[in-house]
């Protein structure tokens, strides 16, 4: 049996203390095995970003567990979390948190030679992420010289350099025209039929039908799954 690459079991977060706390998350549970692409929808608070992060190592559970490539993230030490959080897992983030300072690509190469990868090679991984953004002209301009959806498109080549096994993208499209959007959701979804498993938190329909499976959230909870076919027209409801 296939191992899942990502697996999330009974994970919960709650944010905050006293009167400020908010339940973000309350007992999810969900695998992606290597292949698969699952959309994350719900309105604004539902709990879609604090997912991500819980999957990406970037914040600790409040209960429950998270695995990524059979490794329990409550285990790991500081630096395996960084490892992770720099090797195993490419993560597209809402705001695209790219360094003024540093150019397109290196945005992309800078976090590839802190983990060790030679600069000429970052370099020319970081071109070719650029390349299948369809910014391959843009690499030496910095982000203010670049527009909102340009920027979004390095946040993107960044997230997915490397053979990266779990990917995470926080509403990757927002500032992207349809034709730019189509070509994204293709990208990620030619990385998952490589191997790769990746969350997509997505508001729109039918970038939510590039997905194998469509979970719902709802005040922190599941609130139901959609488990597509390769034809749209079979798609069965199971919630
Ligand atoms: N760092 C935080 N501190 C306090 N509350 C937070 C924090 N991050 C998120 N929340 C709250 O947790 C809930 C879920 O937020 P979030 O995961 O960002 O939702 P979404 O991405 O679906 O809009 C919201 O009620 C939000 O206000
Ligand atoms: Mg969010």
């Amino acid at each position: 049996m296939t191992e899942p690459i990502l697996s999330m079991r009974r994970l919960g977060k709650t944010h905050g203390v006293g009167a400020q706390r908010v339940d973000a998350l309350v007992s999810v549970d969900l695998d992606l095995l290597p292949g698969e692409l699952v959309a994350i929808t719900g309105r604004s608070g539902s709990g879609k970003t604090t997912l991500l992060n819980m999957a990406g190592a970037l914040d600790e559970p409040t209960t429950g567990e998270v695995i990524v490539d059979g490794q329990n993230l409550a285990t790991l030490s500081k630096q395996e979390l960084a490892r992770v959080r720099r090797v195993s897992v490419g993560y597209v983030f809402q705001q695209f948190n790219l360094l003024p300072s540093l150019t397109a690509a290196e945005n992309i190469s800078l976090p590839l030679e802190l983990d060790g990868m030679k600069p000429a090679l970052a370099r020319e991984l970081a071109e070719k992420s650029l390349d299948e953004v369809e910014l391959g002209g843009m690499a030496d301009r910095y982000p203010d010289q670049l527009s909102g959806g340009e920027q979004q498109r390095v946040a993107i080549a960044r997230g997915l350099v490397g053979p990266r096994s779990v990917l995470l993208a926080d509403e990757p499209t927002g500032a992207l025209d349809e034709a730019t959007s189509e070509s994204i959701l293709k990208l990620i979804r030619s990385r998952c039929d490589a191997g790769a498993a990746a969350l997509l938190v997505t508001h729109e329909p039918a970038y939510a039908a590039w997905a194998d499976r469509v979970v719902r959230l709802r005040d922190g909870r599941v609130e139901g799954i959609s488990v597509r076919s390769k034809t749209p027209s079979s798609t069965a409801d199971l919630s």
